[in-house]
């Protein structure tokens, strides 16, 4: 299966930023699936820079109504009806800024997957969990609450994100992402439908340098990528790394 590069841009850049982004964004057909995800007021914009080409359109989250008096919010039904194909979900920045709880994500990707978006759900230990060994503890608990039942491998990739690692430089050793991620692809197996096939990304401080052996690492589906994706030269050689050998 092909890997998936999904850039999130955060709150970052302006029109005529995404836009030049998005135009020296090169995607062919041996590249890996490439998603990228600017903020709310971009998506159209974007969307319509990329039409013609081989990357998707993503959002960085939604609501987990249908619709309704939730101001300041997004539905799914809105993502994809201005050309959304995923949506980020349960990232730690939500999680913390916007006290989001895995409960919560999961009823956002029962809303998003209804309305025929492909979900990457989010997880990840904070530096405390991190250095008292509970990583896996974490993991397991979020896992077993953000995936609602009825998603597959089809619908929803996973994002292994270690909080400490977002915007930092830092990253954990090579052999702590193999550790983690068969630990996921393990616990999957209880959890969905083709468990074995889902996507698991690894995120937080992947740059053009480092992809290539984190994507090498087994059960590495892919990276979600925060800041070197709003650089076209390092998200292009992220989507490089990427490529089927
Ligand atoms: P970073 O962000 O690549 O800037 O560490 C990753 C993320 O938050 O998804």
């Amino acid at each position: 299966m092909k890997k998936l590069i999904v850039g999130n841009w955060k709150m970052h850049l302006g029109s005529a930023e995404v836009v030049d982004l998005a135009e020296h964004i090169h995607v062919e057909s041996n590249s890996p699936d490439v998603v990228i995800c600017p903020p709310f007021p971009y998506l159209q914009l974007v969307g319509g820079v990329i039409l013609d080409s081989m990357i998707m359109l993503g959002a960085q989250d939604c609501h987990s109504a249908e619709s309704g008096a939730h101001t300041g919010d997004v539905s799914a039904s809105m993502l994809s009806d201005v050309g959304c194909e995923y949506v980020i979900i349960g990232h730690s920045e939500r999680r913390q800024g916007h006290h989001e709880t895995s409960y919560m994500i999961s009823d956002k990707a029962v809303t998003a997957t209804n309305h025929d978006l492909k979900v990457i759900i989010c997880v990840g230990e904070t530096e405390a969990e991190y250095e008292e060994g509970s990583t896996e503890r974490v993991i397991r608990a979020q896992l077993e609450e953000s995936i609602p039942e009825g998603l597959s491998a089809y619908n929803m990739s996973i994002a292994y994100e270690p909080v400490w690692a977002i915007g930092t430089g830092r990253t954990p050793e090579m052999k702590e992402i193999q550790h983690v991620h068969a630990f996921i692809r393990k616990e999957l197996a209880g959890l969905c439908a083709n468990g074995d096939l889902v996507r698991i990304l690894y995120g937080g401080s992947v740059n053009a340098k480092n992809a290539k052996s984190i994507l090498s690492i087994p059960n590495v589906g892919g990276v979600l990528v925060g800041g070197a994706s709003l650089k076209a030269e390092d998200f292009n050689k992220i989507i490089e790394a990427g490529e089927e050998e």
